[in-house]
C-alpha cells in the first residue's frame, strides 16, 4: 500500500487537506460524541453505530467488524480503488494538483522545482539570519530587542534581517547556484525594468515555517512606520497563505497540547512563546479559513481566538468561531483587555498576567456581542436580542449548560423560561438526542504479538496509546524503551509524528493493518493528572523486562561456563537481580 509513486511532502499535505471526518461523511451519517463520530459501519450490515472516527488520529475503525485505516484507505474500500486511484479522488475533492497529471517526466520536473524553490527559502533563511548578526544590521538587531525579544527567542523563531544592499540576498543566493528564474518564483527576488533585486528591504525578517520544518515564505516588518508594515511572500508554487499558519512547526513539537491560541500577529506569537506560554500560533495576515481550522484541529481538542480587541477583531473572532463549529472543534474566546493585542498586553502587564485571563465560550461570547448590539433598554432590542441568542443556544446540547445561559438570557429580556425555550426550540432538540444514543457492543480485538508475555505488551500499548494521543512530552519515551520489535516500529513512527492513519496507510497487509488498528484505536484513558504516573509505570514495567531478559541470557550462559567465567557471570546475575527488584518498585 506504500505509495512510492507520490513524493512524501506532497502527500503529507493531501493528508492535511483530507480530514477523515469530512471524507467518510460524504459516505456515512456521523455523530459526534466525545472525542469520536459515530455511524452505522459500512463494511458490514448493522443496525446500531459501531463505526468510529477518530479525528485527532486521523483512522476509523469499527468495533463490530474491526475494519480500520485512513482516509484514503477508507475511500479505497468504499470506491473499490487501489492506493494510487484512492489519493487521486481525494487530491481532486481537495483542489490539489497532482503530481503525474502532467505525466510521469514532467511531473519528477515539477516536483524537483518544488524542492528547488524550498531549497531556496531554506537558504534564504539562513543568509537572513546570520544578516542580523552583522555590524551593519545593528539597528535590526536593535529593533527586535527594543521589542523584548531576546537572543534565544530570536533563534527558536530563526528571525533575520534584510542585509545593507538591495539586491544583496538576490547575490548570496546566485552564489549559492541558484537561478534569477528559481529567486524569483520563490518570491525571494524582485524583477523590474530589467533588473533583478530584493523583494525584502529594510525589514526584520519572519521565517514562514511548516509543520515538516520547510520554509515556505517570509514575513518582512517595517522597521519604523514604512508601509507596508508587513510584507508577505505572495502566492508562489510551495507558499498559500490560506493554507498554512505562522509557527506551524512549534506546533507540531509540542505535543499534549490543552488548547492552541490563535493569534493574529507574528509578533503576538513570538511575545507569548517568550513568556512560556504553550501553542500559539497565526495565521498569515488573512482571516482564517477552514484549511487552517482542519489543520489547527490535529494539534489540540480546543482552540481558544485571541485576536486584537478592536472592532475588526471582533468581526474576525465571530468569522473563526462559525468556521470552528463548522468543522466541529470546541473553540474558546481568549480577550484581551482594553484592546490590546497579546504582544501589548505581556510587554505591559508581564507573563504571569497571562495566568489571570479566562477564556470564554463560544456562546457566551456571541451572546456578549449580541447585547452590544441591540438596545437592551427598549422592549424591540430585547426581543431582537432573544432571537438572536436564541439561534445560539440551539446549537447547545447538553441541558445543564443551556440552563445557565437560559438564566442569563431570563434576566436580561424578562421573557419566561417556557418562551425562551420555545423560541430555542428545545423539545425537539431533545428528542432527537434521544435517538442519537448509541448502545455499540464494544468487542475490542485482544491480541497480543507471539511470545511477549501480557505485562511488556501492556505496557507498550499503553505507551503507544500515550504517543497517538500526543500527550506525552518528546523524550520522556522513546523508541529503545519498546522490546517488542513490532511496537517499537509504531513507536519510531508516531514520535515521528506520523498520525495513526498514515502509519495504517504504509501497512501492506491486511491482517496486520486490522491488528494495528485495533491497536491504535483505543482510549489510553489516562486523565490528566495520571498521564505522567501512567507512563512512568509503564516505563519502569519495561525496564525490569529488559532486565529479566539478560538474566535469563546469563542464565543460559553458565550451564556452559566454568571457573573465573562462571564466578563472573553469578556475580552479574546477582547484581541484575538487585536492580531487577529495585526497576520493579516506585520511587
Ligand atoms: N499583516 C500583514 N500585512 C500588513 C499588516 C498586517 O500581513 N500590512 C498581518 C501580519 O501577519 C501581522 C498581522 O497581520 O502580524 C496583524 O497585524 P497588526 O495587528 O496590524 O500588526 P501587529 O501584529 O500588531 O504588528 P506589530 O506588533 O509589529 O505592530
Ligand atoms: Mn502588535
Amino acid at each position: 500500500m506504500k505509495a512510492l509513486r507520490f513524493p512524501q511532502a506532497w502527500l503529507d499535505e493531501l493528508r492535511e487537506r483530507s480530514d477523515i471526518v469530512q471524507v467518510v461523511s460524504r459516505y456515512v451519517h456521523l455523530t459526534q460524541k466525545g472525542g469520536r463520530y459515530w455511524g452505522l459501519c459500512p463494511f458490514h450490515g448493522e443496525k446500531t453505530a459501531s463505526f468510529s472516527v477518530n479525528p485527532q488520529r486521523q483512522m476509523y475503525y469499527c468495533f463490530g467488524c474491526h475494519a480500520g485505516g485512513s482516509a484514503i484507505s477508507f475511500v479505497m474500500e468504499m470506491e473499490h480503488l487501489d492506493f494510487k486511484d484512492a489519493v487521486k479522488l481525494l487530491a481532486e475533492q481537495a483542489h490539489m494538483a497532482l503530481p503525474e497529471m502532467t505525466g510521469e517526466r514532467e511531473d519528477a520536473a515539477g516536483r524537483s522545482e518544488k524542492e528547488r524553490l524550498l531549497e531556496a527559502n531554506k537558504q534564504c533563511a539562513r543568509f537572513f539570519h546570520s544578516q542580523l548578526w552583522k555590524q551593519e544590521n545593528a539597528h535590526v538587531l536593535a529593533y527586535l530587542y527594543e521589542r523584548g525579544l531576546d537572543d534565544s527567542i530570536i533563534r527558536v523563531f530563526g528571525l533575520g534581517s534584510t542585509p545593507p544592499r538591495s539586491d544583496g540576498a538576490t547575490l548570496a543566493m546566485r552564489e549559492l547556484g541558484f537561478t534569477d528564474e528559481e529567486l524569483v518564483q520563490a518570491g525571494i527576488s524582485v524583477r523590474r525594468d530589467g533588473r533583478v533585486y530584493d523583494m525584502f528591504r529594510q525589514r526584520a525578517i519572519f521565517p514562514i515555517i511548516d509543520a515538516h520544518g520547510r520554509v515556505l515564505g517570509f514575513g518582512g516588518r517595517a522597521l519604523g512606520d514604512a508601509k507596508p508594515k508587513y510584507l508577505n511572500t505572495g502566492d508562489t508554487p510551495v507558499f498559500n497563505k490560506r493554507l498554512g499558519v505562522f509557527a506551524a512547526n512549534l506546533l507540531r513539537k509540542q505535543r499534549g497540547l490543552k488548547r492552541v491560541i490563535l493569534v493574529e500577529g507574528y509578533m503576538d506569537v513570538i511575545a507569548l512563546t517568550q513568556a512560556g506560554v504553550p501553542g500559539v500560533c497565526a495565521t498569515l495576515g488573512t482571516a482564517l479559513t477552514i484549511e487552517q481550522a482542519r489543520m489547527l484541529k490535529r494539534y489540540a481538542p480546543e482552540i481558544w481566538v485571541s485576536y486584537d480587541g478592536d472592532a475588526a477583531g471582533q468581526r474576525a473572532i465571530l468569522r473563526a468561531l462559525d468556521i470552528f463549529d463548522e468543522e466541529g472543534v470546541k473553540a474558546r474566546v481568549l480577550d484581551f483587555p482594553g484592546g490590546m493585542d497579546p504582544d501589548e498586553y505581556i510587554r505591559a502587564y508581564g507573563a504571569q498576567a497571562m495566568d489571570t485571563l479566562t477564556p470564554m465560550d463560544a456562546t457566551s461570547y456571541r451572546m456578549k456581542q449580541e447585547a452590544q448590539a441591540h438596545d437592551l433598554s427598549t422592549q424591540e432590542g430585547r426581543t431582537a436580542y432573544a432571537i438572536a441568542c436564541a439561534r445560539y443556544l440551539a446549537k447547545v446540547k447538553e441541558p445543564v449548560e443551556l440552563d445557565n445561559y437560559v438564566n442569563q438570557l431570563m434576566i436580561s429580556t424578562g421573557f419566561t423560561r417556557d418562551v425562551l425555550l420555545a423560541q430555542i426550540g428545545r423539545t425537539e432538540l431533545i428528542s432527537r438526542e434521544q435517538r442519537a444514543t448509541y448502545r455499540y457492543a464494544a468487542r475490542p480485538l485482544e491480541e497480543k504479538a507471539d511470545g511477549v508475555d501480557t505485562e511488556t505488551d501492556a505496557a507498550e500499548r499503553q505507551l503507544l496509546l500515550l504517543l497517538a494521543e500526543r500527550r506525552i512530552e518528546p523524550g520522556t519515551v522513546t523508541a529503545q524503551d519498546f522490546i517488542t520489535p513490532r511496537h517499537r516500529a509504531l513507536a519510531e513512527k508516531l514520535i515521528a509524528g506520523m498520525t495513526p492513519g498514515a502509519i495504517l496507510d504504509e501497512i501492506e497487509d491486511e491482517q496486520e493493518r486490522a491488528r494495528t488498528a485495533a491497536l491504535l484505536q483505543k482510549d489510553s484513558g489516562a486523565g490528566e493528572d495520571e498521564l505522567l504516573r501512567m507512563a512512568g509505570d509503564c516505563l519502569r514495567i519495561l525496564h525490569k523486562k529488559r532486565i529479566e531478559a539478560q538474566i535469563a541470557s546469563l542464565q543460559e550462559a553458565l550451564a556452559q561456563q566454568k571457573g573465573e567465567d562462571r564466578r563472573r557471570t553469578l556475580l552479574k546475575i546477582q547484581e541484575l537481580t538487585k536492580e531487577r527488584q529495585t526497576a520493579g518498585r516506585k520511587e
